[in-house]
């Protein structure tokens, strides 16, 4: 149905207690990409917060493709929200609840080129999350502050740092090249096991890259020869700058270029870039 009929009730438990998950995922020519790792997280999230997944995975694929398809873009981005459900305000689990399930359908609207190919600026701030920032619960207040926090900074992303440690971005994985081996943080309570960053991992050990899942310092970062951040709506996006420091020279390296073109191989068929 068109956004403006959709409707939720005040009651809703998502919108008074932020209680439930998400998923945001990406679909193309006909097709959502990574649909069985981003229907495992949405499965494995719901149960750890003790969610109903309402539908079997068959039939969520099948509401999602037919949403996609009657949205008529040949790219769009899929936002799926399931919370316990509607009930009188209290914060313990009603005994009797159905999940509400909605699912919305945008136009993607990818990074302008000269972001990818210039690269972007990064602020660090500190981590005032929640200890389970492995579930993607649609809590987000400390993302929305960090993001705006950038925003007033005039950067792209805000790094959450923890103890000292790099953790993730307020809406994206971070990597770094650190000694010419490829590092990205590794996965722990504090961090959402990103699809994208599952994904280049994957790229990078089978191009046979050296490549560790390890603690990463700030100070270290600072040093990095290479730094790039990803996600589903992002991509690889090469980061050329964090708190005012230039990485690197300034300019998006050859490893994340490399990756990106894998990566692009990947989602798009390595036919689009021959013919470009
Ligand atoms: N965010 N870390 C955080 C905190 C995120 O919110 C996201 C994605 C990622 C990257 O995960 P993935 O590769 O699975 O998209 C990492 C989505 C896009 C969002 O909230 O809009």
């Amino acid at each position: 149905m068109p956004l403006s009929r959709a409707k939720v009730s005040v009651e809703d438990r998502g919108y008074q207690f932020g209680d439930g998950v998400y998923e945001v995922l990406r679909a193309r020519r006909g097709r959502i990409l990574f649909w069985r790792e981003h229907h495992h997280r949405l499965e494995e999230n719901a149960r750890a917060i003790g969610i109903s997944l309402v539908y079997p995975p068959a039939k969520w694929e099948q509401i999602l493709n037919t949403a996609f398809r009657k949205s008529g873009f040949s790219e769009a981005r899929i936002y799926v929200q399931l919370t316990r459900g509607v009930a009188p305000r209290a914060h313990g689990f009603p005994t009797r609840i159905r999940s509400t399930v909605l699912a919305t359908v945008r136009r993607h609207q990818p990074l302008a080129r000269t972001v990818r190919t210039r690269g972007v600026a990064v602020i660090t701030v500190d981590d005032q999350r929640w200890g389970r920032c492995d579930l993607k619960t649609i809590n987000l207040l400390p993302n929305v502050l960090a993001k705006q926090q950038a925003r007033m900074k005039k950067v792209f992303e805000a790094v959450f740092i923890h103890a000292g440690r790099v953790m993730e971005g307020a809406t994206s994985n971070l990597f770094a090249v650190v000694d010419q081996i490829l590092v990205t943080p590794s996965l722990a309570p504090n961090l959402l096991p990103g699809i994208t960053r599952d994904q280049i991992l994957q790229l990078a050990r089978e191009a046979s890259w050296v490549v560790q899942e390890r603690e990463i310092l700030r100070d270290e970062l600072y040093k990095a020869q290479e730094v790039f951040l990803t996600g589903t709506t992002i991509d690889l996006l090469p980061v050329v700058k964090v708190d005012g420091r230039k990485i690197g020279d300034g300019r998006p390296g050859s490893r994340v270029q490399q990756l990106d073109r894998l990566y692009q191989d990947l989602i798009h068929g390595p036919s689009r870039r021959a013919r470009e």
